[in-house]
């Protein structure tokens, strides 16, 4: 196996620091608009609002800009992430098409912010291209470029792909799709957001929201509250909706590694096939000669699985057959995506509120639809009408995918049976070093782990948003919840929502 450093356990651009000043909120303060969540949707949707004239605050658990969106590997596609044949057979024609504009529009808007706000983000405009691998069959490109151009895409079928073996392989070119470094282009957009008067604040966790006489009341965990007009919640999934939009879309873990390629030796474009999960490629400029090729795929449900290490192995393996010249691995991570079971994310205002707004549901395609949230939700606080409401309305009924809704599910139905199994191990005692495992103890699930210092730390099992039962995942050292995607820290914290509140401590 790799020896892998825990440096490189990390994504490609988690040592750029978004927002260096942004401190904890330290007294209440009022706003037009409080955000919640400081990744790409909430500092593009902050940065709309401030366009606009508004007053912003931005509230955020962690650091700015270190949630998912600091895990991105950044293809800016206006392509669909579950084929446009299958969108339309989910959705129809009419909503495909503007689905397709939604995020055209939306990396159109990048680019004129990069340009507006002069940020060094590495933003280019490239082709994607959507190809037959090794073994898969070629027939759905034809599929997919007749129903490309009918929404509207510029599209083209090819031959050949720069890939070794493939010199004859049939793909599909999309024209105008792009990509950037998501951290510089954040902490452009977080400076931007600051000189137009906006406040960041890191470490202010938030616990709720009461929306009364007209105005809303966000409150956040150490006591403090922010009074607005509007509050916006782009924290990746809902912390402020406990069930309806949960049971609308399914938590995905997907995985990345960066490594080393000489400059030039694969042409700039975004790169992905035909595989279910499929696999994609793109390049970032790196120091001197020498590239960064960055690879992702091997997607499985939350909680499924616990086996990192065989899944970057593969990973590693397809890319270095199709790409000889890839150098050494730089680094590895994983993250989570959110799958909504019509294909298209959820944004708009928060179904039973008037003035609380949410965006969620990014699929693979979250830096696009993070945008169109951002655009999407300040034509509605500003009381524009915008396109794409109806589209991406988070209070409809998704019923051509019931049998979607149904399968998906069925994960919180299987997770309650393993109240009644066994533990994975007999006792914490058996736990090694730096091992986390679930252990019975009479009626209860314990998640179990021993620190590195021999430690032991003991929670209970049970997920605080809705009670589903925790796996561990050794790659990350936390706590999973597959039901509907949290995920917490060996100390029980809330690292990932929907919950808001820690693990219950187990005391012996
Ligand atoms: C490995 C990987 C590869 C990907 N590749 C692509 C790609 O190529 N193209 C693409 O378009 N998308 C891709 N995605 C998806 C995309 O990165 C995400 O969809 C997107 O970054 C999500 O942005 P966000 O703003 O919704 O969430 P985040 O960036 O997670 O921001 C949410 C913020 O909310 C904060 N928060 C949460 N709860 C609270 C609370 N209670 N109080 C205060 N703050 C809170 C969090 O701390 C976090 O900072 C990928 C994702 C992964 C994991
Ligand atoms: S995330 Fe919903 S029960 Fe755990």
């Amino acid at each position: 196996m790799v020896n892998v450093s825990e440096e490189q356990t990390v994504s490609l651009w988690m040592s750029v620091d978004v927002a260096p000043g942004a401190a904890p909120l330290k007294q209440d303060i009022d706003a037009d608009v409080v955000v919640v969540g400081a990744g790409i949707v909430g500092l593009s949707t902050a940065y709309e609002l401030a366009q606009r004239g508004y007053t912003v605050v931005v509230l955020d658990r962690g650091r700015i800009g270190m949630g998912q969106t600091a895990r991105t590997t950044a293809h800016l596609s206006s392509d669909s992430d579950d084929s446009f044949e299958g969108l339309i057979a989910r959705r129809g024609l009419d909503a495909a098409r503007l689905f397709h504009q939604s995020h055209a529009a939306a990396i159109d808007r990048i680019e004129a912010i990069q340009t507006a706000e002069s940020i060094d983000c590495h933003f280019r405009r490239l082709d994607g291209l959507l190809f037959a691998g090794p073994g898969q069959d070629a027939s759905a490109l034809d599929r997919e470029l007749e129903a490309a151009r009918q929404v509207g895409m510029t599209v083209e079928a090819r031959h050949g792909m720069p890939f070794a073996d493939l010199g004859e392989a049939r793909c599909l070119a999309f024209a105008r799709q792009a990509t950037f470094h998501p951290q510089r282009y954040l902490r452009g957009l977080a400076a931007a957001i600051t000189a137009k008067a906006g406040r960041l604040f890191a470490g202010t966790a938030v616990m709720g929201v009461e929306e009364k006489d007209g105005e809303v009341f966000v409150s956040a965990e150490n006591g403090r509250t922010v009074r607005a007009r509007h509050a916006v919640f782009a924290t990746n999934t809902p912390t402020n909706d406990w069930v309806a939009i949960h049971s609308k879309q399914a938590p995905y873990r997907t995985y990345a590694m960066a490594f080393t390629i000489p400059r030039g030796a694969l042409p700039d474009a975004l790169y992905w096939d035909l595989a279910d999960p499929y696999h994609y490629v793109r390049l970032e400029t790196g120091p001197g000669t020498a590239d960064y090729l960055i690879v992702g795929g091997a997607d499985h449900k939350t909680g499924e699985a616990d086996d990192a290490p065989v899944r970057f192995e593969a990973l590693e393996a397809w890319t270095r057959a199709l790409v000889p010249e890839l150098g050494h691995e730089a680094h590895r991570w994983s993250g989570q995506v959110y799958e909504p079971i019509d294909s298209v994310g959820f944004i708009g205002r928060n179904p039973g509120n008037q003035n609380v707004y949410m965006a969620t549901g990014d699929s693979g395609q979250g830096m696009t639809h993070g945008v169109v949230a951002a655009l999407l939700i300040a034509d509605l606080i500003s009381g524009r009408s915008n396109p794409w409401s109806e589209l991406y309305d988070p209070a409809r009924k998704p019923v051509s995918a019931a049998k979607a809704f149904v399968s998906e599910n069925l994960t919180a139905v299987k997770n309650f049976a393993e109240y009644v199994a066994p533990g994975e191990i007999a006792s914490e005692e058996d736990l090694t070093p730096g091992q986390g495992a679930i252990v019975r103890k009479g009626m209860s699930k314990i998640a179990a782990y021993r620190d590195r210092e021999g430690g032991l730390h003991l929670h209970s099992a049970k997920c605080s948003h809705l009670g589903c039962h925790v796996h561990w995942n050794s790659l990350e050292t936390c706590w999973d919840c597959p039901c509907h995607g949290s995920q917490f820290g060996t100390d029980g914290a809330v690292l990932q929502g929907p919950a808001i509140a820690p693990l219950e401590p187990y005391k012996r």
